[in-house]
């Protein structure tokens, strides 16, 4: 189906007890990596963002500030601002410093009262602006209504790398559907985590002091109070590493014991060793990335980088 005839017709949403079961239910078992973010995950994230081992925002957020002219540039003036999971729009403050007589700015997040604090802030921040933000899961296809004017310019703002939590087919989906929302003569400003020593990228998702393993486990803790389901979360081990031949770090949580998750009267059985899959995080190469964004239309303008070549941020036009 084409990504117009999804928006004509948007499917309805699945809720955290409909995926949690149905993903329980896979051999090998796991759960969508969205629902890391409620209030508890997305303060937890934050902190991530803040570790010394978790490179790439620190990273990100100096290419922006290096490079936030240039970038402002490509996108252009009079350009409506759409990011897709804004979480505490950092790094989106870098940019909207430069940008010229921007049309407003669309803070997309799937955390609510994440997102409403996060708009609240920046409208004391930037009064001029125009704020709307939008309380979705930006994995459906969603549309932005329109300003009253003339057709308006948008561009994505997609930092964080968070396109690497899909899989490649699901993560040209979503490159459709930014295409779809953005129209024509869009702009993509997209983070994208690189391929690099496998030692720097296992650290960055085993930190030692232990909260990537806290934001893993918020899951479990979400659907034990959220969706009354009996799961011993301490049974439970964080576990990271590096799939060489995807090009990805998963993210598992590992029974410690036989024991079994009970939710909603459907029992999941797990021996000592099973693991759940929580999250895929991959990494790309510029070239790879440009390949793909490619077929689904976008075609890269310009791309910035660190000394070390550890992520990029590259802007894509439509
Ligand atoms: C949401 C893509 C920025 O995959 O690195 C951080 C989430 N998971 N630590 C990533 C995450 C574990 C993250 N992004």
């Amino acid at each position: 189906m084409s990504a117009a005839a999804l928006l004509a017709h948007p499917a309805p949403q699945a809720t955290f007890m409909e995926d949690a079961l149905q993903g329980l239910k896979q051999s090998p078992p796991s759960l969508p990596s969205k629902y890391f973010y409620d209030e508890v995950g997305s303060r937890l994230f934050d902190q991530i963002c803040d570790l010394d081992e978790y490179y790439l925002t620190r990273t990100e957020t100096a290419i922006m500030q290096d490079h936030a002219g240039a970038m402002a540039a490509c996108i252009g003036p009079a350009t409506r601002l759409i990011e897709y999971g804004s979480g505490s729009s950092v790094k989106t403050r870098t940019l909207l410093d430069h940008l010229a007589a921007p049309l407003g700015y669309v803070p997309v997040d799937i955390s609510a009262e994440h997102l409403l604090q996060t708009s609240e802030q920046l409208s004391q921040e930037y009064p001029e602006l125009h704020i709307q933000p939008i309380a979705t899961d930006f994995t459906q296809p969603f549309s932005v209504p329109a300003l009253d004017g003339p057709p308006e310019r948008r561009c994505i703002y997609f930092p964080g790398s968070t396109i690497g939590n899909f899989t490649p087919q699901a993560g040209r989906e979503l490159l459709d559907n930014m295409a779809y929302c953005a129209g024509d003569q869009a702009g993509l400003l997209i983070g994208i985590d690189l391929q690099k020593d496998p030692t720097v990228l296992e650290a960055a998702y085993n930190d030692a002091a232990g909260v990537t393993a806290a934001f893993n486990k918020n899951l479990l803790h979400r659907i034990k109070h959220e969706l009354a389901g009996d799961v011993s979360v301490d049974q439970f081990e964080h576990s990271a590493f590096y799939n060489d031949r995807h090009g990805r770090i998963e993210m598992h949580l590992v029974s410690r014991c036989p024991q079994t998750i009970s939710l909603q009267g459907h029992s999941f059985p797990f021996n000592a060793g099973d693991t759940i899959r929580t999250e895929y995080s991959h990494k790309y190469t510029l070239d790879g990335f440009t390949a793909t964004a490619k077929q689904c239309g976008w075609h890269c303008q310009q791309v910035w980088t660190d000394v070390n070549d550890y992520f990029a941020v590259m802007y894509f036009e439509h």
